[in-house]
């Protein structure tokens, strides 16, 4: 049974990704491993780990024959585990196969895996979340909260982004789908109905970065322009460190393999400096021991 909870094949549904899964899954482990052998002594009444788009639990990658724990179970399995745990995901094989990993975990008890879209199921969590927050307990500080925001493409919608900006502290990492951009946005920028690229910046303003971009003679930094706008969004929901100060930027771009085609980012945001302080930490390198310039 414990092979449930092991970075192996253990005869339940698992699904393949290509190698980069693992730089994904290694900054994670890594955020996750700072953020709480640094919180997990402080008096925070409870440590919420939210995967909105949660998967099954583990990926196995075809080229390398590798297994590896995916992002629930990497935070179930951490040294000093969360005091909750809220996984989502919309496939009910997914939903079971998680839930049966989870059920050998001696943390059991913290985890609720929910089957169903999280556009609509973040209220419910988000509402959990500050019920707990808002009754009298002495001694205690409000909940802190890390959301991991990983779909597949363009599912995650900023109104979701924005239930989740509600508790007074919510870092967050967020899957910035830059392939799947480049692949819908031609479209959107022509469609008169709401598409899944204005669900996902939140409105239609991203048209107009679109439009600037697609009539410069050299076109670059669409996506620098991008990111700082859905940066400039999470700054007005209090995440007063969304950005560097540099020009640099600070979302590790994760690459196909082979092609070195851009794939997604991964864009970090905390309300506190010390959770940019962790991310940065985290970033310094790849998980393939590579530096980066910060
Ligand atoms: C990239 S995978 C997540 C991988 C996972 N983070 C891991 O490390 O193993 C994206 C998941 O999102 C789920 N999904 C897609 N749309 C969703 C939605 N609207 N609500 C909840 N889950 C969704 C898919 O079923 C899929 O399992």
């Amino acid at each position: 049974m414990q092979a449930y909870l092991q970075a192996e094949n253990d005869g339940l549904p698992i699904r393949e990704f290509g190698p980069w899964v693992a730089e994904k899954l290694d900054y994670l482990k890594r955020y996750i491993n700072i953020f709480e052998t640094s919180m997990h002594d402080k008096p925070w009444r409870r440590r919420c780990y939210i995967d909105l788009f949660a998967g099954c639990g583990k990926c196995y990658v075809p080229a390398s024959g590798r297994v590896y724990l995916g992002s629930p179970l990497l935070s179930l399995t951490a040294s000093h585990p969360f005091t909750d745990y809220f996984f989502v995901d919309s496939n009910r094989g997914n939903i079971d196969a998680l839930q049966r990993r989870c059920s050998v975990s001696p943390v059991y008890d913290r985890v609720r895996c929910l089957l169903g879209d999280s556009n609509l199921l973040v209220h419910d969590i988000v509402n959990d979340i500050l019920a707990v927050d808002s009754e009298r307990i002495q001694g205690k500080w409000s909940s802190l909260n890390l959301a991991f925001l990983d779909p597949d493409g363009l599912e995650l919608q900023w109104q979701t982004v924005a239930m989740l900006a509600q508790p007074y502290r919510m870092d967050l990492i967020i899957h910035y789908p830059q392939m799947g951009l480049n692949r819908c946005m031609g479209q959107a920028f022509e469609a008169e109905e709401k598409t899944a690229v204005d669900l996902f910046f939140g409105g239609t303003e991203w048209r107009q970065i679109y439009e600037r971009w697609k009539n410069r003679p050299r076109r670059f930094g669409l996506h620098r322009q991008l990111m700082d706008y859905y940066k400039e969004r999470l700054q007005d929901l209090g995440y007063k460190e969304a950005f560097r100060d540099d020009e640099v930027g600070d979302e590790p771009l994760i690459r196909n393999a082979k092609k070195r085609a851009p794939l997604y980012r991964l864009l970090f945001a905390s309300k506190h400096p010390l959770g940019r302080e962790f991310w940065e930490k985290v970033i310094r390198r790849d998980v393939y021991g590579q530096g980066r310039l910060l």
